[in-house]
């Protein structure tokens, strides 16, 4: 079904209407959009309703009047009868429900980094100056904390709670055997590996059209190092993982390209191509789309994996407007592009995937102010981008951007681009990082201000990081109201609605960071008195 743009206007001034097409998939295909049902904030009549909070430094995570929350997972809790258990630092939410109910189905959770809080896992002191001492055992313990996560959940009196003995509670981790796919698979430039070990560095990802995760080694490097991995160019990609099949070998996508991947935003192209956006969160790196060769079949389920094989990988040009593409046997540029000492820099598609940030700059990709998450509008299908900052220029709070493709056709090589709000004092927020839509088009965001920024100088205004709202229409489109404020130390990360958008999953992630004495720690949440802090995830309701 196609509208034009005068149907389409008339079916939004409907609202329901809209809500139910974008619910069935049929305006702009976000995989997103088949679990986005009429919200919390629909029920309420457009916005959410509640009375915004300030700024907080406290150690809680304080929601507005009439909201509550529960802990579902912590780490270190069971998550099946092999005693598997859930990882650190939660990153990413995604929620799958059991075919039929809305009430039960598997959550998938990013376990990002230790950090400095590797001494409550792993007893290893990383404040500690001086070489790595970390013992087989430390370093295998280290591994085992990051990855993900798949969790059995169900709604129980009222509240979504784990099943610790589910047959579906798997652990993937950073010594998990995986697949590489795609061009770079079995090449030179990794290695002629086929096969390797471990993800992590897990940060955001997606959800496919066939109901597979998406998940995003972000900063690769900072596990590599502690953990005395030597080669790189086995990490920084995207993994799939089929949270149903607990056998199921997990998947390596190189044709998705190399870098410090933040998320994966899919979705089809007015033609039926997967494409998939994502962000190169580093200072001044990329934007990326990836557009599939062949069309999304449904009556093919997981076997529209192979849509993430085979297709072409692009580079935002903001001056130009344009994406730029990576491929290397149809750019000149690329195959004659030298290195200082006159060698070729790039020998194949291969190395173009494995060294991406380098063949990006070299056709002129923008650099960007760290690019975060990225999420599509479901109503409008433009494409929300959120920039942390970048202090190598001084922009310290950051902004999101909204791109809009050339005759709405995300395979499209041509856009146009807007700065949809940024942050600073005026609209109350500073480095805004994950992204979720609700069924209504509400913005909702979360701020990732760094432990030596937080509460700090030019930051203090903003108090501990957390949730905001933001309408993307009517009279207070682009204004940011807060909805929630985090533990001191933690990031809340992972937005994730339920279908029917009664409540919302949100990782709290590493609460107590800014910890210099580990017998004192900043936070203490969430058990409180002397606890020792833990990452986990929650889910929030109303009340
Ligand atoms: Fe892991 Fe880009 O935040
Ligand atoms: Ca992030
Ligand atoms: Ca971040």
């Amino acid at each position: 079904m196609k509208l034009s743009r005068s149907q389409f206007l008339k079916y939004l001034g409907k609202g329901i209407g809209a809500l139910t097409l974008a619910k069935s998939g049929m305006l702009f295909g976000s995989s997103k959009q088949f679990r986005t049902l009429p919200s919390l904030a629909a029920k309420k009549g457009g916005f959410p309703k509640f009375q915004p909070i300030d700024p907080s430094d406290r150690d809680s995570l304080i929601l507005p009047d009439g909201y509550r929350y529960n802990t579902i997972a912590l780490y270190g809790d069971r998550i099946n009868s092999k005693g598997d258990t859930f990882g650190f630092n939660s990153d990413f939410n995604c929620f799958l429900p059991f075919v039929g109910k809305k009430d039960s189905g598997l959550l998938w959770n990013n376990h990002e980094t230790l950090g400095a809080l590797e001494y409550f896992v792993n007893g290893y002191d990383s404040h500690k100056p001086g070489p790595n001492l970390r013992t087989d055992q430390q370093i295998e313990k280290y591994l085992y904390a990051l990855g993900g996560s798949v969790i059995s959940v169900s709604k129980k009196n009222g509240d979504w709670t784990m099943t610790p003995d589910s047959k579906y509670g798997r652990r993937i981790h950073g010594l998990t055997e995986f697949r590489l796919t795609g061009p770079a698979a079995g090449s030179p430039a990794v290695g002629n590996k086929n096969k390797v070990f471990g993800t992590f560095a897990n940060c955001s990802g997606g959800l496919t059209f066939w109901n597979t995760v998406l998940s995003c080694e972000e900063n690769y490097d900072y596990v590599t190092e502690p953990c005395k991995l030597t080669n790189e160019t086995h990490y920084g990609w995207v993994i799939e993982v089929d949270p149903f099949d607990s056998e199921s070998v997990p998947v390596k996508h190189t044709a998705l390209g190399r870098f410090a991947h933040e998320n994966a935003a899919t979705v089809l192209s007015t033609s039926g191509k997967l494409v998939v956006y994502m962000g190169d969160d580093a200072k001044d790196q990329h934007i990326y789309k990836y557009v599939s060769k062949n069309s999304y079949n449904p009556s093919l389920g997981a076997g529209n994996s192979k849509l993430l094989e085979e297709g072409t990988l692009y580079a935002a040009n903001f001056d130009k407007g344009i994406w730029v593409s990576l491929d290397f046997d149809s750019s000149e540029i690329l195959r004659n592009s030298k290195k200082e000492n006159g060698e070729n820099r790039f020998l194949s598609q291969a190395d173009v995937l494995v060294y991406c940030p380098d063949a990006a700059k070299t056709l002129g990709a923008t650099p960007m102010d760290r690019p975060e998450d990225i999420e599509i509008h479901p109503l409008d299908g433009t494409v929300f981008v959120a920039l942390t900052n970048n202090d190598k220029h001084g922009n310290l709070f950051g902004q999101i951007i909204r791109i809009l493709e050339k005759d709405g056709d995300h395979a499209g090589l041509e856009f146009d681009f807007e700065v949809f709000v940024a942050g600073g004092k005026r609209s109350g927020f500073a480095a805004p990082d994950n992204l979720a839509f609700d069924g209504s088009g509400n913005l909702w965001m979360v701020t990732d201000m760094s432990g030596k920024n937080l509460n700090r100088s030019v930051y203090k205004k903003f108090g501990n990081n957390g949730v905001f709202v933001i309408p993307t229409s009517g009279p207070d489109s682009g204004r940011a109201f807060q909805f929630g404020s985090s533990p001191i130390g933690a990031e809340l990360t992972g937005l994730w609605f339920t279908p029917d958008q009664n409540e919302l999953f949100i990782s709290v992630q590493h609460p107590g960071e800014t910890t210099k004495d580990y017998r004192n720690p900043t936070s203490h949440w969430p058990h409180g008195g002397d606890s020792i802090p833990k990452s986990g995830v929650v889910a929030i309701y109303l009340k």
